[in-house]
């Protein structure tokens, strides 16, 4: 939820880690803070608030120094304050650490380290790892690294760790247990980072550290070790990242570029798994027909929105692959006695890669020897590397703590795998497939459409953003739809908005329907079934003088009796709808967010990636 950089190299590093942290920004943004050696020993500077603050202060008060480690923050023990914020020292004030993660017996330890004469200056759990050390080097251990590893062998939970010595000015110390931590390589300089996009400017290779690993970069070299000392060889990777990815370019915010990034990212998925013309090759993950004949179920887990993209995939795959499929929240999976066993494919679904409750999950099925699939936009997370096969949504970088890009390349991830498996049982032909196939390639240019009516859709959030309230309606495939576009909304605008299935409204929210409420109704032309069904729930929000926004099919005049606005889309399939409906959801909530003026890419109290429970 943190981000965490640092820098050992000739530079001064104080504009390196503020640039960096400005990247990271959106893994946390409540306070801030870095520490550098300088020939006074290691520096400190902290701010309350956004990174800003600590320009504002490093402006009034500049310090220069190398090497250095820096922190953003998510709060999770103790409010944002400055005394919370990270690094936090040791007694002496020559240790400096830097700390994402969570330490569950934090309490244990601080009591124990009180009684030993430890005194305390914050409320946070990390405060404890910089006194553990300070006490294992008193205890006579005989290096940083026995010191670090003795304190990190006591701490129960996860950490990702950035660590400062006075007595050690060339060097910035590493350690990672469950929360992501990088080591970046440049030419004449060496970093950590939370992820690559911080710091893809300055480095060529890359080494993702393992649970149970530690880092010491000097400024000729980098090492690994266990925490029992032991060298290891790590395993170094070329980055492949432009570094325009993690930039702008021009749009006034990350979420509006990853809108825009869809049509690209799309089409550069479908192309790569069809590339065999007319078949969804997905032979890398490894799924047999053997094994596809003696699969009884299959297993979703995951949260937020990427929690309606497995809902998503639960219709799809069932409408194609004939087997039963069941969907869960990590949050609530994790804690009920799942009847899972191993002819279950359990599949992870994932943005980042790191959220707490999708991996503790998919832990769980481990342990009941399922097969673990992935589907995750993180090369190198900790969910890729625990499960047997992985299917990347290959969406980029997604800096906008709204999940959008990341979405539809998760739902398109679920058309292509729900095409390979169909097929591999039998239970779909060559011929449904290539059509299939077909109108999947006309996605991409269904929401370039889409965004090219963004004026239009803004005019429509212009006139219904202030309400206290929206309630989103869909049907089917469209389902999750509804419950995308509300999460979409009340994240960034902070507008209150459930999303409903449709036919459900009458069993309740039908009661909160008055001449106020902005009712969001996906009705475009599909299965005349559905289309006739969410009609007749349209009916009966008019007939209680509901604010009808329909998103409906190009040509269909037949909503204009009751809708107020319509928000035309292109025509697509049921199967595959909600890859284009979704996007006139996501500029729906952009532009209410805008005209409520919240601050888009960072919304209040949210983190991109959610590494605690
Ligand atoms: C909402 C959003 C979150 C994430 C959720 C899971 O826009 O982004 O709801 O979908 O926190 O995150 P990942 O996909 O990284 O596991």
């Amino acid at each position: 939820m943190c981000g965490i950089v640092g820098y050992v190299g000739p530079q001064d590093a104080v504009p390196l880690l503020v640039d960096g942290l400005k990247r990271l920004e959106y893994r946390g943004y409540d306070s801030g803070g870095i520490a550098l050696h300088t020939s006074e020993g290691i520096v400190f500077r902290k701010c309350v608030g956004r990174l800003t603050e600590l320009e504002r202060d490093l402006d009034a008060r500049p310090v220069t120094g190398r090497p250095g480690i820096g922190h953003t923050r998510w709060a999770t023990h103790g409010e944002p304050s400055v005394r919370n914020s990270h690094p936090h020292l040791d007694g002496s004030g020559r240790i400096a650490v830097v700390h994402n993660g969570i330490i569950e017996n934090d309490q244990e330890l601080r009591e124990q380290l009180q009684a030993q004469g430890h005194t305390f200056l914050s409320e946070t759990d990390t405060e404890v790892i910089p006194h553990l050390i300070e006490q294992a080097l008193k205890d006579g251990a005989a290096s940083p690294e026995a010191a670090i590893a003795q304190a990190l062998k006591q701490a129960r939970g996860a950490y990702a760790l950035g660590i400062l010595f006075a007595d050690q000015p060339d060097t910035v110390y590493a350690a990672r247990l469950g929360s992501p931590l990088i080591v970046g390589l440049g030419a004449d300089a060496h970093f950590i980072a939370s992820d690559v996009p911080a710091i893809v400017h300055h480095i060529d290779q890359v080494i993702y550290l393992n649970d149970g690993e530690m880092a010491v970069l000097q400024p000729d070299g980098v090492r690994i070790l266990d925490l029992d000392g032991q060298a290891l060889t790590p395993e170094v990777k070329p980055v492949d990242l432009a570094p325009e990815a993690a930039e702008m370019a021009g749009f006034e915010t990350f979420m509006l570029k990853e809108i825009h990034e869809q049509p690209r990212v799309l089409r550069g998925l479908l192309e790569k798994h069809t590339h065999k013309k007319g078949h969804v090759d997905l032979t890398d993950l490894g799924l047999s027909a053997d094994y596809l004949q003696q699969l009884r179920r299959i297993m979703i887990v995951s949260c937020g929105t990427a929690y309606h993209a497995a809902m998503y995939g639960k219709f799809l795959l069932e409408h194609v692959t004939g087997l039963a499929v069941e969907t869960d929240l990590g949050s609530e999976f994790r804690y009920r006695s799942p009847r899972i066993e191993q002819d279950t494919l359990f599949v992870a679904v994932s943005q980042s890669g790191e959220t707490a409750d999708t991996l503790a999950s998919l832990r769980l099925a481990r342990e009941r020897h399922c097969r673990v699939l992935s589907i995750c936009n993180a090369p190198g997370s900790s969910l890729v590397r625990e499960s047997d096969a992985v299917l990347f949504t290959e969406a980029g970088p997604e800096i906008g703590v709204a999940s959008t890009k990341a979405y539809t390349a998760q739902l398109m991830a679920f058309a292509l795998l729900s095409m390979a498996m169909g097929r591999a049982r039998g239970e779909i032909t060559s011929e449904q497939e290539q059509a299939w196939i077909k109108a999947l390639e006309q996605v991409p240019n269904a929401i370039h459409y889409m965004i090219e009516r963004a004026d239009h859709i803004r005019a429509i959030a212009d006139k219904h953003h202030d309400g206290p309230s929206a309630l989103y309606l869909g049907r089917r495939f469209n389902y999750p739809t509804a419950l995308e576009g509300a999460l979409k909304n009340k994240e960034i605008s902070y507008q209150h908005a459930e999303g409903y299935a449709a036919g459900e409204m009458k069993h309740g929210p039908i009661a909160l329907i008055n001449e106020y409420l902005p009712v969001i109704c996906i009705c475009t032309k599909t299965t005349d079934e559905v289309y006739e069904k969410m009609v007749s729930n349209m009916r009966e929000v008019e007939a209680r003088h509901g604010r009808i926004i329909a998103i409906a099919t190009d040509g269909d005049t037949h909503v204009q009796a009751f809708a107020e606005d319509i928000i035309y889309v292109p025509p697509m399939c049921e199967e595959f709808s909600p890859l284009v409906n979704v996007v006139a959801l996501q500029l729906l909530a952009y532009y209410a967010a805008q005209a409520r003026g919240t601050d888009i890419d960072k919304p209040r109290n949210l983190a991109k990636s959610v590494t605690v429970e």
